[in-house]
């Protein structure tokens, strides 16, 4: 039996967990600052370091002693090493650190994007995982089709030239005044939209697996204010319903754009799929809670579809350890000057070891 304690700090939310053999939760606490942030209409990075200074004592506390183990018990520290805000990171990997010199454990750096792949191994199933799968990152700060050929080896088939998904979503809420995070409120208004109402661009459709979403935040920002030219986007809390243009419904807006996002991310992750012999299509990240997504994807993949529970979507530290554990398992260690890296890419564990060889 291996034990791993996670450590998440890469954006807004301090977590902690014990996962046992990388596939079972003991313990997932999250401590939340989405109402620290809603004032700003997104992540403020210096609130959210001090945030995480003040959480990550409590927070890692409470995962040992839910799972009813103590950090002697624990086999391996897995933190998220990047990519995410560097002020955000350290907390995480300073705290994480300190506890792998202080009882002699051995520290083991993840990457949060692989982090979102293995609350896949989290998620129960009734057969064993046969490789390859296809698996769609989507976050706020991610949009990645990742091929996973086995434990660890990623083949990365595309990614955002601009804005991420969730992002996207964040920002069109701010443009509706709508309150953040954006991506369930805008799941709620489109509850009575018509998709159809608005025809939005689907960027780059038929051309690789890259996404591109700031054309579809323009063309939504030219259907609810029509003179904005000239006019900056509304930042804070954005705007206020009457400052919408004339006879803009909410719902309808929302839903076109939702149904806009949702039709390539669908589009592009099930070609990647059958291009690349996937026996599933796995979806992950803050936006794969989105109803209409998984709806969509699920109709329309000649493969099964699998995403998390709704507690396993957004950020946790569950998905770090487990993320963690199969790394530790394949003989990857990590030393305790270990840096953070806000940009890090996904790398397949091998060519991660490789470079810390070389
Ligand atoms: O994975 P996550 O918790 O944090 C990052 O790593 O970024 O993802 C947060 C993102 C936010 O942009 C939020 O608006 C989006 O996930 N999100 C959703 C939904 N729930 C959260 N987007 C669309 N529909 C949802 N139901
Ligand atoms: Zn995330």
């Amino acid at each position: 039996m291996t034990l791993v304690l996670g450590i998440e700090t890469s954006c807004d939310e301090t977590a902690a967990a014990v996962v046992r053999d990388g596939e079972t939760i003991l313990s997932n606490v999250v401590a939340s600052q989405i109402a620290l942030h809603a004032p700003y209409g997104g992540v403020f990075p210096e609130v959210a370091s001090r945030a995480h200074i003040e959480a990550i004592s409590p927070v890692v506390s409470e995962a040992l002693s839910e799972a009813g183990v103590s950090l002697d018990d624990i086999d391996a520290i897995a933190v998220t090493r990047g990519p995410g805000l560097a002020g955000s990171l350290l907390v995480g990997m300073n705290y994480a650190k300190g506890l792998a010199f202080g009882a002699d454990k051995p520290l083991v750096g993840v990457n949060h994007l692989e982090g979102h792949i293995y609350s896949l191994w989290l998620t129960e199933r009734s057969a064993p995982v046969e490789f390859p799968v296809v698996c769609l990152i989507v976050s706020g700060g991610h949009s990645e089709i990742v091929a996973i050929h086995a434990h660890g080896e990623y083949e990365m088939l595309g990614s955002t030239i601009d804005d991420a998904a969730g992002e996207a979503f964040d920002k069109v809420a701010r443009l509706l005044g709508l309150s953040y995070p954006g991506g369930p409120a805008i799941q709620r208004a489109a509850e009575g939209g018509d998709p159809e109402a608005y025809q939005f661009p689907r960027a780059m459709l038929d051309e690789g697996y890259d996404f591109s979403f700031s054309g579809l935040k323009t063309a939504v920002l030219r259907a609810v204010q029509p003179h904005h030219e000239g006019r900056r986007e509304p930042k804070g809390e954005g705007m206020t319903p009457d400052q919408l243009g004339p006879g803009v419904n909410v719902a309808d807006v929302a839903a076109s754009f939702q149904a806009a996002v949702v039709d390539v991310l669908v589009q592009k992750t099930i070609r990647a799929a059958t291009e690349h012999g996937a026996t599933e299509i796995w979806i992950a990240g803050g936006v794969s809670a989105n109803l209409a997504l998984r709806q969509e994807m699920t109709a329309r993949s000649p493969v099964p579809v699998r995403y998390p529970p709704l507690r396993l979507c957004m950020d946790n530290a569950a998905m770090i350890a487990s993320a963690g554990h199969f790394r530790f398992v394949h003989g990857y260690r990590d030393d305790l000057d270990l840096d953070v890296r806000p940009m890090w890419p996904l790398l397949s564990i091998k060519d991660a070891m490789r470079r810390a060889e070389g």
